[in-house]
């Protein structure tokens, strides 16, 4: 999973590659690398630092040109070292990024090995550059579409050949890639993003298509080899820098930002209507009877968050599952079910093919809950939902998942509604209950300070155990998953009643225990679960709803919130989680945006 970016031109355009690649960075920050033809052979320069970085070398070393490509990388084979970074040369004649896996890499190594070619590098990649190399006879359009043939994997690639100095081939099979139409100059890139501000005239390439680009012509061949054209789309992608404004990283503003982002996510309507989820929705909402809901990471945590919702308020039977399993196993396909796939970025690669295996098994509706209106889920999909968080810069997911969650409890209130389980009553109880979660969210978020002492304490921690119950317990999930991947402290989440099988041997003074504690149906049960922790010396750090009646002592921290918010209480409750997360990663001063070995957006499998 990584970015690229390429471009012809008739002016010096490696700033435009960088500018393209800082906007990819989300995409994976292991290295960077840019590759000019200046007349003669390809130069390059490359970085395992930031894009800043590089920037930097690509001034004092006056590298130019007006036909280059780029990349951003996030590592795959080899590790991210500079002789791994990309572009990679073959002979210092052609220089190749790439975005994806090669899956035959070993037997195309050897293969070309035979043929006299020496590999500097551990990457799977450096087979496709010598690979196209070998095949090239004068013109590089056809020795790519030799070459992929022969690929077995995923990959988008731009390829740049010194005896062609005004031409860029790309290609695609798995892989994202966009070709950027200008006025005299074209570009490639894996996202439209990137090239913001240079076009908004975009041509998506489909799968298995390879094009070149000149200064005055795009050509594009399909799989077959065929010249095709494809249509031209009008994107503006917004490529302006985000401020940071008064805070210390982005994650930090994104949590903030989650009472404007849910606000704007929540329907204006007064009422929930199956429209809200597409025109075909009414049709489709009738002919279900189950949900299948399939995402990664912090999306699927919303998911199962929502399964508590669609079974108690829509009573329609609910499955949710990792996208990246459910894809290789056998499975019994149901033509009454609703096919949900939940992403921020919409190109989560095991949940596109998730969803386009559930496609191949005969499952007709499909629904995306997605924050980008644009990408390859949301086309996908019969139905869309669009969560309105805006842009989320910072690698840890935060504003993405309670817009979703909002999304997620309009689709069970919705379906509820249809089903005959909410009244006009209830409907405008859950209505009311939507548009007081911004300002409840302020409150909570009012609590800053008190997170911010807890956090000194679990700077000093390497192991947490998280607990919830019920519809609480994928939130205690979602906390542990924030404070892992930021702060890099092991942390682990239960359901509270699954301590005593197993998990309360780890308990000990060294092991802060956080507890989620609404105010709901199981608080008892949970307050049995949280004795059980005390007696074995463990440390309890407890946000619970204002009215629970749990206080402060010896091995005991209590952070109460400012209300207790029935239904809704999820989407408050995480977002404690989330800054005890963050301000504990500042206390070890780790890279709180972009955590060590991920990447914002994950489209390899
Ligand atoms: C964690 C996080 C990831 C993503 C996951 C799916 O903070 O952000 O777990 O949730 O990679 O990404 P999307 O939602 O873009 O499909």
């Amino acid at each position: 999973m990584c970015g690229i970016v390429g471009a012809v031109a008739q002016r010096n355009i490696v700033p435009v590659l960088i500018e393209g690649l800082r906007r990819l960075e989300y995409r994976g920050y292991d290295s960077c690398g840019v590759a000019v033809l200046a007349g003669g052979e390809p130069r390059r320069a490359r970085s395992v630092a930031r894009v800043a970085d590089l920037d930097e070398q690509v001034r004092e070393t006056h590298l130019e040109g007006f036909t280059g490509i780029a990349h951003t990388r996030w590592a795959t084979h080899g590790a991210p070292v500079t002789n791994n970074a990309h572009p990679i040369f073959s002979r210092n004649a052609l220089a190749l990024v790439h975005n994806g896996i090669i899956e035959n890499y070993e037997s195309l190594r050897e293969m070309l090995r035979g043929k006299g070619y020496e590999f500097v590098s551990q990457t799977d990649t450096e087979v496709i550059a010598h690979l196209i190399h070998s095949l090239y006879r004068g013109d590089l359009f056809v020795a790519v579409r030799e070459a992929v043939q022969q690929l077995h994997g995923a990959y988008a690639i731009a390829v740049e050949h010194k005896d062609q100095p005004n031409t860029v081939v790309g290609a695609r099979q798995g892989s994202p890639l966009v070709v950027g139409l200008g006025q005299g100059e074209n570009f490639l890139a894996s996202d439209a993003l990137a090239l913001a501000g240079s076009t908004e005239h975009f041509i998506f390439l489909e799968e298995g298509d390879v094009c070149e680009l000149t200064l005055e012509r795009v050509r594009v061949a399909d799989r077959d080899g065929r010249d095709v054209e494809r249509e031209v789309r009008t994107v503006a992608a917004y490529g302006g820098a985000v401020e940071l404004g008064p805070y210390r990283h982005f994650m930090q503003k994104e949590i903030f930002e989650q009472p404007r982002a849910i606000s704007d996510t929540i329907p204006q309507a007064d009422s929930f209507d199956a429209s809200l989820f597409g025109d075909a929705a009414a049709r489709a909402f009738g002919e279900i009877d189950n949900l299948l809901i399939l995402a990664c990471g912090t999306s699927y945590y919303s998911g199962l968050t929502a399964k508590y919702w669609l079974e108690s308020i829509a009573k329609i039977p609910t499955q949710v599952e990792i996208a990246s399993e459910y894809r290789y196993r056998d499975s019994v396909p149901n033509p009454k079910s609703l096919v949900v796939v939940i992403s921020q970025s919409g190109e989560t690669a095991d949940t596109l093919a998730a969803l386009k295996h559930a496609q191949s098994l005969g499952h007709r509706h499909t629904l995306s809950v997605c924050n980008v209106g644009t990408s390859a889920m949301v086309r996908l999909t019969e139905l869309s939902f669009l969560t309105h968080a805006g842009r989320e810069i910072g690698v840890a997911s935060t504003k993405a998942f309670t817009t979703q969650l909002v999304a997620l409890f309009v689709l069970a209130a919705t379906l509820g509604k249809l089903r005959g389980h909410v009244d006009a009553s209830l409907e405008a109880q859950y209505v009311r209950q939507l548009r007081h979660l911004p300002a409840a969210l302020n409150s909570v978020l009012a609590l800053e300070p008190q997170i911010i002492a807890w956090s000194e304490d679990f700077s000093r921690k390497e192991n947490a155990l998280f607990l919830g119950r019920g519809l609480h317990y994928p939130i205690a999930l979602e906390g542990a998953l924030k404070l892992k991947e930021i702060s890099y402290i092991h942390a682990e989440a239960y359901p509270a009643g699954e301590l005593k099988h197993g998990p309360l041997a780890l308990v000990t003074e060294a092991m802060p225990v956080v507890t989620v504690a609404p105010n709901d149906a199981l608080l008892e049960k949970l307050k049995s679960n949280m004795q059980e922790v005390r007696a074995r010396g463990g440390e309890l750090y407890v946000f619970a709803d204002s009215d629970t009646r749990i206080v402060s002592e010896e091995g005991l921290h209590v952070i109460r919130m400012p209300e207790h918010y029935g239904v809704l209480s999820p989407i408050l409750h995480v977002v404690p989680l989330q800054l005890l997360a963050y301000h504990t990663a500042c206390s070890r001063g780790t890279d709180v945006d972009k955590p060590r070995n991920l990447a914002k957006s994950v489209t390899v499998e």
